[in-house]
């Protein structure tokens, strides 16, 4: 069963390349008040996940791609739900330089203007990692014309030009994503394509320079699985140990994203998510739920009905177990989802058979999951309130 989870998960990267290859210290905090609400988001829906959770200067986020907030009940939801917004695909390298030397910010500008309209935060995603890489970079450093000096320059310059062109505006950043095997006992993966060309050394490196470049930004590692969900703790010990010694060398990591992509048919602890979360934290960081979705098998990619009735119930079960394990660790700033309707999630085309991972339906209506975890942040926010008094015998 562990054994299956692992190869599965271990087949993201493999999956996300063919499809896209196919397809063409301490960082400090953004200021005291970026937790709080806003007028607007209290006002505005006063049930809304958004408005729930910033009674507790919790943010709910989802991730997003600029086609869909064209569809304006697409748009209403996003804006009047979500207090936090990440660019899905827009802020990659390989969407803001598919020529080398030409930019194209067009998708992410649109996006940090949607969150700015709607006064939401911006998780920056991501500075550096093996996918989603622009053709030129990796044909350069396969035929040998770009050599692993220019490389380094390359990347340097890639996080620059990126981090100041959002400096102010962004509130984390996922710097560094996915650079664990998933094995037991985990290591950071030698064949990486970063880190085969540069050296683990190359992964603090960006965060000092994405520090350099907006010290005001809170600075994520992020990765999936580094939360209790591998069954073994395997890749967390390893996320643990390599972030005690990041830190300790001074490297400008601020917090810890956890991406929460579960599948019903493979075990959950909520508990040693919290316990991994929590532990995270005691190093000082921050700890963030940046990718959170739960996949299941379902008839088709279209209308994604599960086909084992119980993932009805155990899809919004572990939603909501991943939202307690964040409410439980005050150090959890903020709960995203991975897309919030099964329209466009990403599960259909990445997991074969696969799908029903978010929390609104292919015709975005909300699903058990939303009204699970529009409960818990309820019961966060307003606590259940005390039992009525009643005369009991003897008193
Ligand atoms: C996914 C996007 O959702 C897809 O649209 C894209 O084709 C591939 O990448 N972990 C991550 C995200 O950190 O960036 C990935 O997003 C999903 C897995």
């Amino acid at each position: 069963m562990r054994l299956r989870r692992l190869l599965l998960t271990g087949a993201i990267g493999a999956a996300a390349l063919v499809a896209i290859g196919g397809a063409a210290g301490a960082a400090q905090n953004s200021g005291a008040t970026a937790n709080q609400p806003t007028a607007a988001q209290n006002s505005a829906s006063p049930g809304s996940l958004r408005s729930l959770a910033a009674q507790i200067g919790l943010r709910v986020g989802s991730a997003i791609i600029p086609q869909d907030i064209e569809t304006p009940s697409y748009a209403a939801i996003a804006a009047s739900q979500f207090s936090v917004v990440t660019p899905g695909n827009a802020m990659k390298w390989q969407v803001v330089e598919p020529t080398q030397g030409t930019f194209d910010w067009s998708q992410a500008d649109q996006l940090v203007a949607f969150a700015q309209a709607n006064h939401q935060l911006i998780r920056g995603h991501t500075l550096l990692w093996h996918n989603q890489l622009p053709d030129w970079l990796t044909t350069g450093v396969a035929n040998g014309t770009i050599s692993n000096a220019q490389l380094t320059n390359l990347l340097h310059q890639h996080i620059t030009t990126e981090v100041s062109r959002y400096k102010g505006k962004i509130w984390q950043w996922d710097v560094a994503n996915e650079f664990f095997t998933d094995t037991n006992p985990s290591t950071i993966n030698p064949a990486d394509f970063w880190v085969s060309h540069l050296g683990a050394g190359i992964i603090g490196q960006a965060f000092i320079w994405a520090h350099q470049a907006d010290p005001h930004a809170l600075l994520c590692y992020n990765d999936y699985n580094i939360a209790g969900e591998d069954g073994s703790n395997a890749k967390s010990d390893a996320a643990y140990a390599w972030l005690k010694q990041e830190l300790a060398a001074g490297i400008p990591i601020s917090c810890v994203g956890d991406q929460g992509h579960l599948d019903t048919q493979f075990g959950f602890s909520g508990q040693r998510m919290q316990q991994d979360l929590a532990r995270y934290a005691s190093l000082g960081l921050k700890v963030a739920i940046t990718e959170a979705d739960v996949r299941t098998f379902v008839n088709n990619a279209t209308d994604q009905v599960p086909t084992d009735n119980l993932a009805t119930f155990a899809q919004p079960e572990e939603f909501s177990q991943m939202m307690k394990a964040c409410l439980a660790v005050r150090q959890c700033i903020s709960f995203t989802v991975w897309g919030f309707t099964d329209a466009d999630s990403w599960v259909p085309g990445f997991f074969t058979g696969e799908g029903y991972a978010t929390i609104y339906d292919v015709k975005q209506q909300p699903k058990l999951a939303y009204t699970e975890l529009q409960s818990d942040l309820q019961l966060a926010a307003q606590g259940a309130p005390f039992r009525t008094p009643t005369p009991v015998p003897g008193s």
